[in-house]
C-alpha cells in the first residue's frame, strides 16, 4: 500500500495572540482542503488546541500537541498530560524535539512519553538529529543510538508505521540555503530504515514514515521529497506564513 504523505507545523512558541493563531490555521484549512496524499498535522501551542479544535477544518488535517508529559496525572506544575492532549481532540504529540532535549530530556525520557502517549491512543512524531557533523561520521553512531534508545522496549504493535522526523540540529531555524542537502538527506533516511531494521525488523523499517524538518521552505521542499525520499516534512518557522506553507503542502502532495 502507498503511504500517504505527511507535513507537520511545528508552531513552536508562536503566534502570540488567538487571533494570529486563527489566521495561520486559517491559511493551513484551505490549504489542506485540496489535497489528495498527504495529511497536516498542526502543532501550536497547548493554550490554542482548544479553540482551534472548534474550527472545522478537513479530514486530512489534524491538531498536534508539541510536547507531553512523562506522567499520567498529578502533582506535576506546569506539566500537561496525553490525556488531556486527547480529550481537546488532538490526535498527534511531537515528542523529543530537539529543543526540549536541549532543556535536558534525555533519550530515557523521550522513550517515556513515546510509551505513554501510544498507551493513550494518540500518534507521536518522534524527533532525533545530531547537533554536528563530522568526516568520521560519529553523527551516524549518534543517531543510531538515539533510536536504540528511545524505541526501547517498546512494543512492537506500536511501531508499525511509526513517524521519525530526522531533524539535523545545525540546520534548524536558517533559510533553505542552509538546510541539509537532499541527497545527504537521502543517505541518512536509508541509514534510519536500516537501523530500524536491525532493531524492529523490516518490516517495521519499511513501514516507518520518515520526515525531514530543518529549514524546509517552498524553496526546497520538492528536492527534499524526490532526492531526499522522504514521506514528508517537519516545518518550523515557514509554518506560520500561509502563503508559504501552502506552497510547501502542494509540493508534498505532488510526489506520490
Ligand atoms: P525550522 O524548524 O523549519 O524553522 O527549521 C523545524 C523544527 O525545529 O521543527
Amino acid at each position: 500500500m502507498k503511504k500517504r504523505n505527511i507535513v507537520v507545523a511545528n508552531w513552536k512558541m508562536n503566534p502570540e495572540t488567538l487571533e494570529e493563531a486563527k489566521k495561520v490555521f486559517n491559511g493551513a484549512r484551505l490549504a489542506a482542503k485540496g489535497l489528495k496524499n498527504t495529511d497536516v498535522v498542526v502543532c501550536p501551542p497547548f493554550s490554542f488546541i482548544f479553540p482551534l479544535s472548534k474550527v472545522i477544518y478537513p479530514k486530512n488535517m489534524f491538531l498536534g500537541a508539541q510536547n507531553a508529559s512523562t506522567e499520567i496525572k498529578g502533582a506535576f506544575t506546569g506539566e500537561i498530560s496525553v490525556e488531556m492532549i486527547k480529550n481537546l481532540s488532538a490526535k498527534f504529540v511531537i515528542v523529543g524535539h530537539s529543543e526540549r532535549r536541549a532543556m535536558g530530556e534525555s533519550n530515557e525520557i523521550v522513550r517515556k512519553k513515546l510509551q505513554i502517549t501510544f498507551n493513550t491512543g494518540l500518534t507521536p512524531i518522534l524527533c532525533i538529529g545530531e547537533k554536528e557533523r563530522d568526516k568520521e561520521g560519529t553523527h551516524l553512531a549518534f543517531i543510531k543510538n538515539q533510536i536504540k534508545e528511545c524505541l526501547a522496549d517498546l512494543h512492537k504493535k506500536y511501531l508499525v508505521g511509526i513517524i521519525i522526523a530526522y531533524e539535523p540540529i545545525w540546520a534548524i531555524g536558517k533559510s533553505y540555503k542552509e538546510a541539509m542537502s537532499p541527497t545527504d538527506i537521502h543517505v541518512i533516511v536509508l541509514y534510519i530504515r536500516k537501523v530500524l531494521a536491525e532493531i524492529c525488523g523490516r518490516d517495521i523499517a519499511n513501514s516507518a514514515k520518515i520526515l525531514y524538518g530543518g529549514s524546509v521552505e517552498s524553496q526546497n521542499a520538492l528536492e527534499i521529497l524526490e532526492i531526499g525520499n522522504v514521506e514528508g516534512f517537519l516545518v518550523g518557522h515557514a509554518s506560520l506564513k500561509p502563503e508559504e506553507f501552502k506552497e510547501i503542502l502542494q509540493t508534498a502532495d505532488v510526489k506520490k
